[in-house]
């Protein structure tokens, strides 16, 4: 009792001195954090020994002490976060760096830790006591929730063995294990309780309790993760044997710990677990790469949010809970109305992901999704975001029905959908501005005629102020007119215009997929390029003779027949390549050698199995030679290919006298 009241006695004098200096004189003598801290202690000193309290006591001052279990402790070094890379040369960066600063001769070395998904705490053990934790909070400020830790087994209330520093903090990280998460989601269930999403938030909300008890019962375990003196004199200069010591003390430290030179054996570390994660009964997102000389990581310092001396190395998510915020309907650039959901942000492998695609309305039917549903959202490969799944049971009583338009959300045009009601489209083409814009795009883009600088935001502009309409008006700008869009220079412009002369030399299959016809991309439109050889051909084919190539079935020919069908369409071509002059050399060039084939500008159906080469080959062999393929015999095949156990093509072919040509003779022949 009188070295309590000794101790009491010493720290009121102490507070009061700091008190006066700071006051008075202005002057700090120690910083917030050893202040709240000593303050603290006095203060757990005096809930116990009630009779010792004073009125002077300086935690009786009005403001000074407010008694809460979650009290904000200022912490003696910020608690900060990691940078993180998600891939080997954002690591590769950071090892550069460490490598560059000279460690006083020594070759730096890499301790790789696992990067446990838990909540971080900070102890502070005075002559080995635990006196303090506290969670990181904003990561200056944290909530003290000793009484709570003190119920976690993991953590020891006075440390063993030897080397006991004056004052040491120990940092960690407290985890569930995913066999406690799931039988205690179980029994809160049957309770009827809310159940948490996730180990990590389950450790959370357990060390967070206002019930100790209620943490005690919770099986939390901590990690410690590393440590640090007070006193230079107590130090040890090796972040691993650091944590050797942390073990001899008493503490859980991972034992998949792993000191490295370079990068191979960070990256073998790394490949372990990212496969092997799985099988692991806690959480983990990444592993933590830390320089292991505690002189060189003081040397390397901290930014303001993390330590230059480490790094995480994280494994990539796979899914992300959010919020449906709204969902707004696009047009596309054949008419395509796709619904479109918007959600709380969520960082998914280090990218900020707000918006996915919900394809079409039975996307949204097959989901049930509803506006302010809770959703699962995963990055398809890796790169495209999609909503996976609707939470169900944390649906709440806001959510909203989400309606399909009638009509088009851009040109307020009647919308039609397609047999079973999957794709919903707007038949305006370039009445409506949203197709008009995108149609415009496309023909310019990259893979279609290809003129850089002419982006969607310029076009925008220039349908914007009225200087184009169509396609076709693009081949009439002039630098005067690209100039009276602000941002757009004279150099710039001159750049332009070129680029759009330029244009005018293109492919036939680029022309054709430039056009925008519905279903046609860059492989229909090759296919289609080397069938016909001129655009009147195109122009004058039917649907039969469109369903005959091979590679295009019915969807694609009833697409292209209805495109050619429409004059509008038909006159955009005609003026395209006639009047403004597109045209493609490159192509008449290759028919001038194919025409010298065998089998160029042939009707071709091939049947049975080949030896050879497989089907497709062979399909591609004939299309170089300048042939087309066709599905079905008729009157108009020039020659049937045929291989072993042939169909009834074969007998077709024989009856309408068709040129029947064998695997042997196509051989010879190629
Ligand atoms: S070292 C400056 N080592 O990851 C922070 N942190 O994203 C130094 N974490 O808040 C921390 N496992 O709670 C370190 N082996 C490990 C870790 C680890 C998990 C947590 C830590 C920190 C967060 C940063």
């Amino acid at each position: 009792m009188k070295s309590i009241k000794k101790k009491i006695n010493e720290l009121r004098k102490k507070l009061l001195k700091y008190d006066f200096f700071y006051h008075t004189l202005n002057q700090s003598l120690i910083s917030d954090a050893e202040y709240d801290y000593l303050l603290n202690q006095l203060y757990n000193l005096e809930l116990h020994n009630k009779e010792l309290i004073t009125l002077d006591s300086p935690t009786q001052k009005v403001g000074s002490y407010i008694i809460n279990n979650f009290k904000k402790v200022v912490h003696f070094s910020p608690m900060l976060s990691l940078e993180n890379t998600f891939d080997l040369n954002g690591y590769l960066s950071f090892e550069k760096r460490i490598k560059n600063v000279e460690d006083f001769g020594k070759p730096a070395l890499f301790c790789c830790e696992l990067k446990m998904d838990g909540v971080a705490l900070s102890i502070i053990y005075e002559k080995g006591v635990l006196v303090r934790a506290s969670t990181r909070g904003d990561g200056y400020i944290g909530e003290n929730v000793t009484s709570n830790a003190k119920m976690i087994k993991s953590i020891p209330i006075r440390l063993n063995s030897y080397n006991i520093p004056s004052r040491l903090e120990i940092r960690g990280e407290v985890i569930m294990l995913k066999s406690d998460f799931i039988t205690l989601n179980n029994q809160l269930a049957l309770d009827n309780k809310k159940i948490f999403s996730n180990p990590r938030n389950a450790a959370s909300g357990s060390l967070r309790q206002i019930n100790p008890d209620i943490t005690e019962k919770r099986k939390l375990i901590f990690f410690c993760y590393g440590c640090n003196f007070f006193k230079t004199t107590e130090e040890i200069s090796s972040h691993y044997e650091r944590l050797k010591q942390c073990k001899k003390w008493g503490f859980l430290v991972q034992k998949n710990i792993l000191l490295c030179i370079q990068h191979i054996e960070v990256y073998n570390f790394y490949k372990k677990f990212e496969k092997n994660r799985f099988f692991l009964n806690f959480h983990i997102d990444g592993i933590v790469i830390k320089a292991d000389s505690i002189l060189l990581q003081k040397k390397l310092g901290n930014n303001n949010t993390s330590p230059k001396w480490a790094i995480a190395f994280k494994f990539p998510d796979k899914e992300k809970i959010t919020k449906l915020i709204d969902v707004k309907f696009q047009v596309g650039r054949t008419g395509v109305i796709t619904p479109v959901g918007y959600f709380e942000p969520v960082k998914i492998s280090g990218v900020i992901i707000r918006k996915a695609s919900l394809y079409n309305k039975n996307e949204i039917q097959r989901l049930n999704i509803h506006i302010n549903d809770m959703i699962i959202i995963r990055r398809a490969g890796d790169v495209i975001p999609k909503i996976t799944n609707v939470i169900k049971n944390k649906r709440l009583s806001n959510i909203k029905k989400i309606f399909f338009p009638v009509l088009c959300p851009s040109c307020n045009s009647l919308l039609i959908k397609n047999e079973d009601e999957s794709i919903i489209r707007c038949h305006a083409g370039f009445i409506c501005y949203a197709q008009k814009k995108r149609i415009i795009h496309h023909f310019f883009s990259k893979s279609a005629l290809n003129v850089i600088g002419l982006g969607p935001s310029i076009i925008n502009q220039l349908i914007k102020h009225n200087i184009i309409d169509n396609v076709m008006s693009v081949f009439y700008l002039t630098p005067e007119k690209l100039k009276k869009i602000e941002y757009i220079q004279e150099k710039k412009s001159i750049k332009i215009i070129n680029a759009i002369l330029k244009s005018k030399k293109t492919t036939f299959s680029r022309f054709i997929y430039a056009l925008s016809i519905p279903y046609v991309g860059k492989t229909i439109s090759e296919k289609i390029a080397s069938y016909f050889i001129t655009v009147k051909q195109l122009l004058d084919t039917n649907i039969l003779e469109l369903y005959s190539i091979s590679g295009i079935g019915h969807t694609i020919s009833n697409s292209i027949f209805n495109y050619i069908s429409l004059d509008s369409n038909r006159n955009v071509i005609i003026e395209l390549t006639k009047n403004i002059g597109i045209s493609w050399d490159e192509s008449d060039k290759r028919n001038d050698v194919l025409k010298k084939t065998f089998f160029f500008n042939k009707k071709i159906v091939l049947t049975g199995k080949f030896k050879s080469y497989s089907r497709r080959e062979i399909k591609e062999i004939l299309i170089k030679l300048g042939a087309k393929i066709l599905n079905n015999i008729s009157q108009n095949t020039d020659f049937l290919i045929y291989g072993k156990k042939v169909g009834s093509k074969y007998f077709n072919a024989s009856k309408l006298k068709i040129k029947l040509i064998s695997e042997k003779e196509f051989l010879f022949l190629i």
